[in-house]
This record gives C-alpha cells, structure tokens and sequence, in this order.
C-alpha cells in the first residue's frame, strides 16, 4: 500500500507521533492486560535454563539492545553482553550452552547482524529475534521472532523501530524474571502496569513538541553536542547523539555521565549544548552532580527530567522540559521522545533532506 505523509511535512515526524499507537499495538500483542501479567508466545526451549544472555544489533538497534542490558541484569538476574554485530561476529567468542542470543533489527536484513546470528546459531545458542518486518531473512532463521508492530518506517532515521524494539524487550525481560523468579507476581503486575501507561504517557510527551522546536534554536547554532545519561539514560544519551549527527550533520556525542570527567569536560565552553537526561531514579543525584559540574564550567544545560528532578535541582539549567513522571523502568522509552523531536527540529532548522540523510541507506544489507 502506498503510505503517506498525512499532514505531516516529514515522514519522520509522522513515525514520532505514531509511536504512542505502535508502542500500544507492541503491548497489545504480549500482555494480557485482564490480569496485567506478560503473554508471550510459548517458546522451543526452557527460559529458565538461559545462563547468559547476548544481544545483537547495528545504529539504533544496538541502542536498544544497550538498554536492555539494564533491565536484563537488574530484573532478570541474568549476566547479558551487548555488542555490534560488525564487531561481535568477528571476534570468535565463546558462547555458553543454553545461552539466548537476541537479535535486534528493524529490517531483519542488515548483513552483519544476520551474519553474527549465523555465528551464534553455530554456537549452539537459543536465537530470538526483534524485528519489524515478519518475513524478513532474520525472523525466519530465528527460533522465536517477536514483531515491533511498527509498522513501515519510512524515514531513515529510525524512531518508532527504536521505541518499539524497547517495549518488546522489556516484556521479554519481564517474562524471563518471572519464569525465573526474580521477580514476585506483584513485580510483575507492577512493571507490566507501568509499560501499558508508556502510550498515553508519551503522549504528554509529545505535548512538548513546541517546546523543544524552541530549544532547538540554541541547539542548531553549536558545532559540537553532547549527551549525558546514567544507567538506561546513557543509551538514550548515545541515541539522541546518533539522531542528531544523523539527520542535522551537528556532531554529537553521547557519553554516560559518571565518564565525562575522563574526557568530554575538556570540551566544554559556553558554546556547548549539553543535552541531559536525567529521570529522577537511584541515580539522579549523581547525574545531577554531573551537571553542576558542566555548568560550572558554562556550558548550556538542557534539563530533561521530571517534577521531583526539577525541583530538586532548582532554576540552573538554560532549558528544562518536564516529562511525566513515571516507573523508572520505562524512563527510557518515554526520554527518547524529547531527543528525537529535538534532532527533527534541529534538522527542519538546518534545512537538511531530514527523512533521507545524506550517504545513510534504510538497510545496510551489504558490509
Ligand atoms: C541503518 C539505518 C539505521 C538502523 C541500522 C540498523 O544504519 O539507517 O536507522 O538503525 O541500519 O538497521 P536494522 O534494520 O538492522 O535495525
């Protein structure tokens, strides 16, 4: 079917505002929302025999594996590696037997991934895949593939993919800790709660949209970005980066927070953007003292975080948008929000070709 902009002026602008549906469609598919509790499909192998998982994924898929990592050691106890497939497949690694390889792909095409899911298959592991498109090369060789229910995504830069391929991971964690007993039936109900709250609560997100076309205005002048986050606000950090760089060819970098001081400080002048991001979890207090620490030093703090996180740090950054305050587990989905509209508005100021980057391909199905 032919698809269009709507009255959208970007596909990629569209694909943001659809993700409260998608993400919901992603839901609807995997928890039982009568009794709040995961439903995933049976599976070919014993969940509970997993001793390690490995996650696999290129660009934006690699990003999501990377939050994944976090709820797959916090919540399921299990010992998790995350790696880029270009990297990963040719390292030789050991794989444990019985371990889970995940691969990540909004395609299913990309040649490196398929390639290291070659290796892990000969490597004895369990193969579950994320993708978007059903049929495509990396579900079919998989033992178990979980559908994003994005929808096509037609801008190059991916946005819905992402915030899809988070909501299915994190029901697949939630599933794994409760075949395992990591967590309690309440914890279950808790979490699965929290994640059927992510759609409307993106929504508030998306209230903001006018906000952040504003800051983009500081955003679009600077030569240099960078993005701090801690725990699962790193990954988003490294995101919002690869959205930036992507489609406003501003170069950016995203960095945890806790290593800035062991490198990006020394870049920082009134004229950097510092993009932070900083749910208030167990680890406000430290971002937050990163952030003195950049200010201190000039730079342009905008402040992405919640109520009890502005109030906290009192009237200090040179930008702050106030998302809804919600479980911290689902943080990440609902912080991607503000960094993909800022990098679009960036770009719409830049006057750049926003859903089709210069040198980038949608799928990278040659090395
Ligand atoms: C390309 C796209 C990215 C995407 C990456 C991985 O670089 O431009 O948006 O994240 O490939 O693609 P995949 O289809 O495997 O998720």
């Amino acid at each position: 079917a032919l698809i269009g902009k709507g009255n959208f002026p970007h596909f990629m602008l569209k694909e943001i505002y659809e993700q409260p549906t998608v993400m919901g469609d992603a839901l609807h598919a995997l928890l039982n929302p009568w009794n709040q509790l995961v439903a995933m499909p049976p599976f070919p192998f014993d969940l509970t025999r997993v001793t390690k998982v490995t996650i696999i994924g290129c660009g934006t898929s690699y990003h999501a594996g990377l939050v994944a990592k976090y709820w797959f050691e916090t919540v399921a106890r299990i010992p998790t590696e995350v790696d880029i497939a270009s990297e990963f497949r040719y390292r030789g690694a050991d794989m444990p037997q019985g371990g889970l390889a995940v691969f990540i792909s909004q395609s299913g095409e990309t040649a490196d991934t398929l390639a290291a899911l070659a290796y892990a298959r000969k490597q004895g592991q369990h193969i579950i895949s994320i993708v978007n498109v059903a049929e495509s090369s990396m579900a079919r060789q998989s033992d178990v593939s979980l559908l994003t229910q994005a929808g096509p995504e037609i801008g190059v830069a991916s946005t819905k993919a992402f915030t899809t391929q988070l909501t299915v991971l994190a029901c697949l964690v939630i599933a794994l800790a409760a075949r395992r007993g990591t967590i309690d039936r309440e914890t279950e109900q808790r979490l699965c709660r929290a994640l059927t709250e992510v759609p409307s609560r993106s929504n508030d997100v998306l209230n903001h949209d006018q906000r952040l076309a504003e800051i983009a205005r500081q955003v679009a002048e600077a030569r240099d970005v960078l993005y701090l986050g801690r725990g699962t606000g790193y990954p988003i950090a490294l995101e919002g980066a690869l959205k930036l760089k992507e489609i406003s060819y501003i170069h950016a970098e995203g960095y945890a927070a806790g290593e800035m001081k062991h490198g990006p400080i020394a870049l920082i002048d009134e004229n950097m953007p510092i993009i932070v991001i900083a749910p208030s979890d167990n680890l406000f207090d430290k971002t937050a003292s990163n952030m003195q620490e950049v200010i201190a030093r000039g730079g342009k703090v905008i402040f992405l975080s919640d109520k009890a996180g502005i109030e906290k740090l009192g009237d200090v950054a040179a930008a702050t948008v106030e998302l809804p305050e919600v479980d911290p587990f689902v943080a990440p989905i609902l912080y991607t929000i503000p960094v993909q509209l800022l990098a679009y508005h960036v770009a719409v100021l830049k006057g750049t070709d926003v859903d089709q980057p210069r040198n980038l391909a949608k799928s990278v199905t040659v090395e």
